[in-house]
């Protein structure tokens, strides 16, 4: 489906209210204010669907000052964020260009929700891993300034371990998956071929003992997951420091597809693709390439400022202005 529209129509918004009814929360802000209309207290998404056979009606409503609810079909939800156990949503934004290129901690998150996505039962592991460093450097801090003794880091240097074993695990278990979809993407966008590698070992007992002085001086734990990265790399570079942004733009889109892809072969359920600009500087073959790789069965939404930019026809053109949006 491609939306099209001028510049400031409300294109983003529609995505965006999208990912809002389908996810509880928008992949932009965290800020539920911005997300109500000027001038107005109080928004709502209403949408139907289907997710396989089964009919789907989601609504969330935001109002400032008292949360957020949800409702699945008609059923009041505990929490607006439950329904991304009910339906997937994958975004691209520019923003998302990050995952390739900003510093590492971005990756590191971008992977940890990919892993809450493909094992929902592990979603909660990365932050019960970072609150488990949390207490480990309170803990160093507490050491350092006599207030404690060093036996009081032997609970924490336990959990770091456990819990960074299992992270690091379920993090390789995450990416195995999308290898091999994520090679032969990157390939159909001609960079080469691309791969995956997780940068990083389980932490150890030995290692953090022996890292237990320079900890203590520093106040934070040197160790772990919470330091690894994901290597992008494509035809022989490093995409992180040596990708134009056209190649990060389509190792980010490559990551989005292979997970729909993964998801599709799991559960026999397409996500749903939010594609926000993603057709700008792209050059045409890749423009025609991406209408050809998107998972068949999927909806997918696709932005433009003309209905020119995607060379082939769309299943379905909506024209967006602003306050309407109208089948063309
Ligand atoms: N809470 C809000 N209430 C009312 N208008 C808003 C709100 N937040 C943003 N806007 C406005 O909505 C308009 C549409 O923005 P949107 O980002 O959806 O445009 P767009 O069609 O995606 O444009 P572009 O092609 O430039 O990406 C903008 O002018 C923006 O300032
Ligand atoms: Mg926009």
């Amino acid at each position: 489906m491609l939306v099209v529209g001028p510049n400031g129509a409300g294109k983003t918004n529609l995505l965006e209210s999208l990912h809002v009814g389908t996810q509880g929360f928008s992949p932009r802000t965290r800020n539920d204010t911005q997300l109500v209309r000027f001038g107005t207290d109080a928004g709502r998404v209403s949408l139907r669907g289907r997710r396989g056979e089964a009919e789907l009606e989601l609504e969330v409503t935001l109002e400032p000052g008292k949360g957020k609810r949800a409702k699945l079909n008609g059923a009041p939800l505990r929490a607006a964020e439950l329904l991304r156990a009910e339906a997937s949503t994958l975004v691209f934004t520019p923003d998302r260009l990050a995952i390739v290129k900003a510093a590492p901690a971005v990756r590191r998150a971008y992977f940890d929700r990919a892993l809450g996505r493909l094992f929902p039962a592990q979603a909660g592991l990365s932050a019960e891993y970072g609150a488990a460093v949390g207490q480990r450097n309170a803990a160093l801090r507490r050491v350092a300034s006599g207030l404690s003794s060093r036996d009081a880091l032997e609970p924490w240097n336990e959990q770091v371990v456990a819990l960074g074993s299992d992270l690091v695990a379920a993090r390789r278990r995450t990416l195995e998956p999308l290898e091999a979809p994520f090679a032969s993407l990157t390939a159909e966008f001609g960079l080469g071929g691309g791969r995956l590698a997780y940068e990083g070992d389980a932490p150890t007992r030995e290692e953090l003992a022996g890292r237990e002085q320079r900890d203590l001086e520093r106040g934070t734990t040197s160790v772990g997951p919470h330091l690894h990265d994901v290597a992008l790399l494509a035809g022989g570079r490093d995409l992180r420091s040596y990708g134009s942004q056209g190649e990060q733009r389509l190792a980010v889109l490559s990551l989005l597809l292979a997970e729909a892809a993964v998801l599709v072969e799991r559960t026999g359920i397409a996500p749903l693709l939010l594609l926000d600009d993603v057709l700008s500087e792209l050059d045409p073959g890749r423009r025609s390439t991406l209408a050809r790789v998107l998972p068949g069965g999927a909806q997918t939404l696709i932005t433009s400022t003309t209905a020119a930019a995607l060379p082939v026809a769309p299943a379905q053109l909506l024209e967006v202005s602003p306050g309407a949006v109208r089948a063309a």
